[in-house]
């Protein structure tokens, strides 16, 4: 698979934004959801993944910072915004290979 073949999944967009993913600055399509960003950086991952894709399986949850606190969302149903820390992620979303490690 390659990225450019699947073009189609992600919502249309023009532009990048960057997030800070358990600590490392990743770029990411604007107007998707966390979870197509999660799958843009790594395709294969969260394409294989099991993931319903549609707020029910709960494996998307991910970890946002939110002040001192942290806020717990379903990467399928939340936008990613510029400049947005996510902390944490659930253990089914193994990034490159290795669980909470992006
Ligand atoms: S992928 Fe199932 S709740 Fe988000």
């Amino acid at each position: 698979m390659n990225l450019d073949d699947l073009r189609d999944i992600f919502e249309p967009y023009e532009r990048l934004v960057k997030i800070e993913l358990c600590g490392v600055t990743r770029e990411v399509p604007e107007n998707n959801t966390i979870l197509r960003g999660l799958q843009y950086l790594d395709l294969e991952a969260i394409s294989y993944g099991e993931f319903c894709w549609n707020g029910e399986c709960l494996n998307c949850q991910v970890w946002l910072k939110n002040g001192d606190k942290e806020k717990a969302v379903m990467a399928c149903r939340t936008d990613v915004k510029e400049g947005m820390e996510i902390v944490r992620m659930a253990d089914g979303i193994e990034l490159f290979g290795s669980p909470q490690t992006a």
